[in-house]
């Protein structure tokens, strides 16, 4: 391990996990516990619960859960050390220099690695961009109306002619082969050996929140193809959680965030001095985008492009934004293409003027349905009127949604009171449900021993939740079950660091033990039992049978495989058996 198990429960005890939560997610106290909408899936209603208590959060919906590094690896994407480092400068906890353990270390590097990488990979290409190599980039952005300032400002670059450039700089400052490969900066071929990813290219460096390099998107200066190359997903890259430009969009005093579709639309814009806008990274706009701008933001603005495929992009986002309950607006850029254009021919005050003559999302798409039909002609004119009743339904506010009928009405020159009554009739029933399917269950059919083992670990996970909750059945289990009776490695170490705990304080902190383990999906699967939580009401005599039998049924199987496993020692064979007879009369009374 990385640092010592001490540091980190040092660290983690000093870190509130509301605190740290709340400080991303808008956390509602309700009881003991605190709860919101899930920031891993797009839900309405909140399933997402944080527990002050137990240092613990999880989502019912998803199933996610941890404890506070669970969360940070999974919202910021940052490995365990890293999660235990950002967490110790937030408590201004010291950490130790620490040796690693080969593997340890290896994990850690790669990330860094990239990173530094990724740093000096910007570096050279920003050089390279102001001396003599590269003049013709250089000539590309001026004529596109960048100023000196800007390009320092976003970092921009120009990769060299030759295909081996960036691999032999790297190379020269002492980076392997295999480093290199990792940072996507470079490709490997078996005949040609390695070359740069990117070459005669002007380029624009991807920094996430952190301030760090983590990609690159490349543009050829002519009319090449492709126009765009990106940095492919690398284990410090994901295209799906980071937005161009909002590095710096997030320390706008704007309000709100500017979405658009190209990188040079973002730089343009904040040259113009909307210094808000961001944009997705050559993808269509992800979930993960919408959660990463909501802890910057509370509304949005669409300056999409004003083609039809920059219209269905709109659309589509606003679907995505109406799931987070993101307010968005979209700002109309016809009868120019894109935002850059736009202030190209217009100029800061032309854009200004859009942004304040944008749209509501609904009225956006009411405006794009009412082209879809040919509103001289009755029978369209009346579906259109259905559908626009249909969108509308949607709001739940009910003075908002007067106010969206009314417009509605006004414009589309529809009767109030019909339209109004035809939305009223639609109910809720228009209103879009949650999308589910990513998280559906897709399990095979199981064989029956596959069912046994599934039934076995649930059942050794009912233990370990009573014992979390109940902490008078430690005394009451000593001696009777052990953690090498539960099938389950993880739940074998979990048993054994419980026990292990309440011998030597007194009480078990399962958030603690959730730290032992570095990976996600490690984490996760801990978690999970953790936060079984079921109707611990029941009667006090019913607990003692309930406890009884799942004491049995562990110690049961337990016996069984080591009977299996004792071919031919009859002594042994011979106790187990004895064991075995007495399980039955095992009581547990609490
Ligand atoms: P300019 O053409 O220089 O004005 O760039 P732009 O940023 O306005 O690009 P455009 O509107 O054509 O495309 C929007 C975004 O889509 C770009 O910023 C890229 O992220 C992405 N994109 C465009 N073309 C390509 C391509 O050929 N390949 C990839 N991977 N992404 C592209
Ligand atoms: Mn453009």
């Amino acid at each position: 391990m990385y640092y010592a198990d001490e540091v980190i429960e040092e660290v983690r005890s000093r870190n509130d996990i509301v605190d740290i939560i709340g400080s991303y997610v808008n956390l509602k106290k309700k009881g003991n516990s605190y709860s919101a909408c899930c920031p891993f899936h797009h839900e309405k209603t909140p399933s997402f619960h944080v527990s002050r208590e137990k240092q613990m959060y999880h989502c019912f919906g998803c199933g996610v859960g941890g404890n506070v590094y669970t969360f940070l690896m999974e919202h910021e994407n940052y490995s365990f050390p890293e999660a235990v480092e950002a967490l110790a400068e937030r408590a201004g906890v010291k950490l130790p220099e620490q040796s690693m353990t080969p593997e340890a270390k290896h994990q850690a590097d790669v990330r860094t690695k990239i990173k530094d990488m990724n740093k000096l990979a910007a570096g050279y290409f920003h050089y390279l961009l102001k001396n003599e190599h590269g003049a013709h980039a250089m000539e590309y952005l001026k004529n596109r109306g960048l100023t000196d300032e800007t390009i320092q400002k976003f970092g921009l670059g120009f990769s060299d002619v030759y295909r081996d450039d960036l691999y032999k700089y790297l190379k020269s400052k002492g980076y392997k082969d295999e480093e290199l490969k990792d940072s996507g900066l470079i490709k490997y071929d078996e005949k040609q050996g390695a070359s740069d990813r990117f070459w005669n290219r002007v380029m624009y460096p991807i920094i996430d929140t952190n301030n760090r390099v983590i990609g690159f998107g490349g543009r050829v200066m002519g009319d090449a193809k492709p126009k765009y190359i990106n940095t492919q997903d690398t284990p410090v890259f994901d295209k799906s959680r980071n937005l161009y430009g909002l590095n710096l969009a997030k320390k706008s005093k704007r309000p709100g965030i500017i979405f658009c579709e190209g990188y040079m639309d973002v730089i343009s814009m904040h040259q113009a001095g909307f210094d808000n806008a961001v944009a997705s990274l050559g993808t269509a706009l992800t979930v993960g985008q919408v959660n990463l701008v909501k802890r910057f933001t509370d509304r949005v603005y669409l300056a999409y492009d004003s083609d039809e495929a920059g219209t269905k992009a709109a659309l589509r986002a606003l679907e995505i934004m109406r799931e987070f309950e993101m307010p968005a607006r979209v700002i109309s850029l016809k009868p120019y293409k894109d935002p850059d254009e736009l202030i190209q021919a217009e100029g800061n005050e032309g854009f200004e003027k859009r942004i304040e003559q944008a749209k509501s999302g609904i009225m956006f798409e009411i405006d794009i349905l009412a082209h879809n039909y040919n509103q001289e002609d009755p029978q369209e004119r009346t579906q259109f009127q259905k559908e626009a009743a249909r969108r509308l339904s949607v709001i739940m506010d009910p003075m908002e949604r007067k106010n969206y009928v009314d417009s509605v009405a006004e414009q589309y020159d529809i009767d109030a009171g019909s339209l109004k009554e035809a939305v009223t009739r639609f109910g809720t029933a228009g209103v879009n449900k949650v999308d589910t399917t990513v998280f559906r269950d897709n399990r095979n059919r199981r064989s029956p021993e596959e069912e046994k083992e599934l039934k076995q670990l649930k059942t050794e996970r009912l233990l370990i939740t009573w014992l979390i909750n109940e902490n008078a059945l430690f005394n009451k289990l000593e001696g009777k079950i052990s953690a090498e009776d539960f099938l389950d490695p993880v739940y074998r170490d979990i048993v054994k660091a419980l026990f292990e705990q309440y011998a030597n304080e007194g009480k078990v902190t399962p958030a603690a033990i959730i730290s032992h383990y570095q990976s996600k999906e490690e984490h996760e699967k801990v978690s999970a039992i953790m936060q079984q939580d079921f109707d611990m009401e029941i009667a006090q005599n019913e607990k003692s049978k309930v406890i009884t039998d799942l004491v049995r049924s562990i110690r049961h199987r337990s016996i069984q495989h080591q009977i299996e496993h004792a071919k031919g020692d009859l002594v042994k064979t011979g106790q187990l058996m004895l064991a075995k007879a007495q399980i039955d009369k095992l009581q547990i009374i609490l």
